[in-house]
């Protein structure tokens, strides 16, 4: 058989199971993950034999996607705010709407660096106040501006704190996770970016790994699906990403219960925490911050208008 023909065989047998709708993207996509070639090598060799050990695999993994398992699953990969990261099951396959609390922390880590470099004189502000020449002499070497601490609860592939290790790197970063294995994917994938050294990947409940520690941010992305909601799931999710990424009580709070009053301990006065949220989850995770003492809580919209992701500071001493 061609490669062709193989193509458009398992494009037949994936559009009989449950995404049909992504038959044709999902039979190439696996196609190209054997051969190890681009499209554009696969157009130009179309007609091309393929026999032997290779289109054996190619027919064991377009069964496994027949089944339900996510594609990301099968090749191992997953693409996450431009960066490519080795998943299995035992981590939640990043979300690309998790790619809006990166962003909010970038913007969070970032303004303070950018004000003190507006009021420094330098060749890039010629006419910048002299601010910099009421500093005593030596003044940069001695008070360097101190990097930020960021740490990310709940980090599962480290895509987060990954994400955040590239963007800022003068940020201190510290990822804490309770599953062994996830943080084996996660330091592995930290060490693939070349990022082992700016990452502690801690084991442990919340923060109890940093009891003691002050940070200046906060992140996490936990599990926030309501236990009853198990059934609504897709197939995909349901049978094949980690239960303990997605559960989290009754109604999904479990975890923001116990980790916002310890996130709001573990900040330096004026420190933020963002975190990522469930769908009609907002009044809960107001009164949740509100309770545990945090200040100017705002909730920011994914693509779909659903407030995703809320953020607070703590002002108090
Ligand atoms: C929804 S996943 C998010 C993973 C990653 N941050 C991301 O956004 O792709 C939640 C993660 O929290 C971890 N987790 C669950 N309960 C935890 C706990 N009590 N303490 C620390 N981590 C926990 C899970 O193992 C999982 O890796």
């Amino acid at each position: 058989m061609t490669l062709r023909e193989w193509l458009a065989q398992a494009e037949a047998q994936l559009s009989a199971g449950p995404h049909q709708d992504l038959a044709k993207r999902d039979a190439e996509t696996l196609l190209l993950h054997v051969i190890g070639k681009n499209k554009a090598w696969l157009m130009a060799h179309a007609e091309d034999d393929f026999a032997g050990c290779s289109a054996i695999r190619y027919a064991g993994l377009i069964e496994r996607r027949r089944k339900g398992e996510p594609i990301q699953y099968i090749t191992g990969e997953c693409e996450f705010y431009g960066l490519t990261f080795r998943v299995t099951s035992d981590v939640l396959i990043p979300r690309p709407e998790t790619e809006h609390l990166v962003e909010k922390i970038i913007e969070l880590a970032t303004p303070g660096a950018i004000n003190l470099e507006e009021m420094l004189e330098g060749p890039q502000n010629p006419g910048a106040p002299s601010f910099r020449r009421s500093l005593p002499e030596g003044w940069e070497s001695t008070n360097p501006t101190p990097p930020i601490r960021i740490l990310d609860v709940g980090t599962g592939s480290g895509a987060i704190a990954i994400a955040l290790a590239i963007k800022l790197p003068n940020a201190i970063l510290t990822a804490i996770d309770v599953s062994q294995s996830a943080l084996a994917i996660a330091r592995g994938n930290a060490t693939r970016n070349n990022l082992a050294e700016q990452i502690r990947f801690l084991h442990g409940d919340l923060l109890a790994p940093v009891a003691g520690e002050q940070f200046d941010i906060i992140v996490s992305n936990p599990p926030y699906v309501p236990e009853p909601d198990r059934d609504s799931l897709s197939i995909e999710v349901r049978d094949h990403e980690p239960a303990l990424a997605l559960f989290a009580g009754i109604d999904g709070l479990e975890i923001y219960h116990r980790l916002i009053p310890a996130a709001f301990t573990a900040l330096a006065p004026g420190g933020s925490i963002a975190l990522e949220i469930g769908y009609g989850q907002q009044p809960a995770i107001h009164s949740l911050h509100t309770e545990a003492k945090f200040s100017g809580i705002q909730f920011t919209p994914d693509l779909q208008g659903i407030p995703r992701v809320a953020v607070a500071r703590r002002l108090q001493i």
